[in-house]
């Protein structure tokens, strides 16, 4: 397998670059994803893919709901984290009961805001949906304040749409 893009340096500063960033991370995505459909493997390479793509990350993972009132830690790039997260709870937790990407330009400013990391100071938490409900989060933290914006949040909706393709 060819992987090159980690090699890359992105640049985040404009709603342009973070563009040109989303559209190559999509290619690179079908191409890691491309005949899998093995849910654990996917979601390890997507983690893996992002977080080694994407400057200034210090945890990039999914959190499932096995069960509807809680989110369980699933495969991640970053330090250990929390592992259990009840529904509404947490900035993950908020994104299962709003069905919506959540950006936190400010995780001090969040309520309820877990913290995993003590390096986190902003969050960006995207929905994950198979047979048209959400099945768990896909949750990425920063060390810098204000990292994410909604081209950010657009653009890891469009991989989640390819990961949850894998899933027919
Ligand atoms: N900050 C998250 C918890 C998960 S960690 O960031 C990996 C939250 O508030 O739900």
């Amino acid at each position: 397998m060819t992987f090159n893009l980690a090699d890359t340096a992105y640049r985040t500063d404009s709603p342009e670059a973070k563009e040109t960033m989303y559209a190559d991370l999509r290619s690179q995505l079908t191409g890691l994803l491309h005949g899998e459909t093995d849910w654990i493997a996917n979601t390890a390479n997507f983690s893996s893919l992002v977080f080694n793509t994407m400057p200034h990350l210090n945890w990039a993972g999914f959190y499932f709901l096995p069960t509807p009132d809680e989110l369980v830690l699933g495969p991640f790039q970053g330090k250990p984290a929390c592992i259990r997260i009840k529904r509404g709870r947490g900035v993950c937790g908020s994104t299962v009961e709003k069905g919506e990407s959540i950006v936190v330009p400010d995780v001090h400013a969040f309520p309820g805001h877990i913290a995993c990391d003590v390096n986190s100071r902003s969050e960006l938490v995207v929905p994950v949906f198979v047979a048209g409900a959400v099945a768990g989060v896909f949750d990425l933290d920063s060390p810098l304040p204000n990292r994410f914006d909604d081209v950010d949040a657009r653009g890891i909706e469009s991989l989640v749409k390819i990961l949850e393709a894998t899933r027919g």
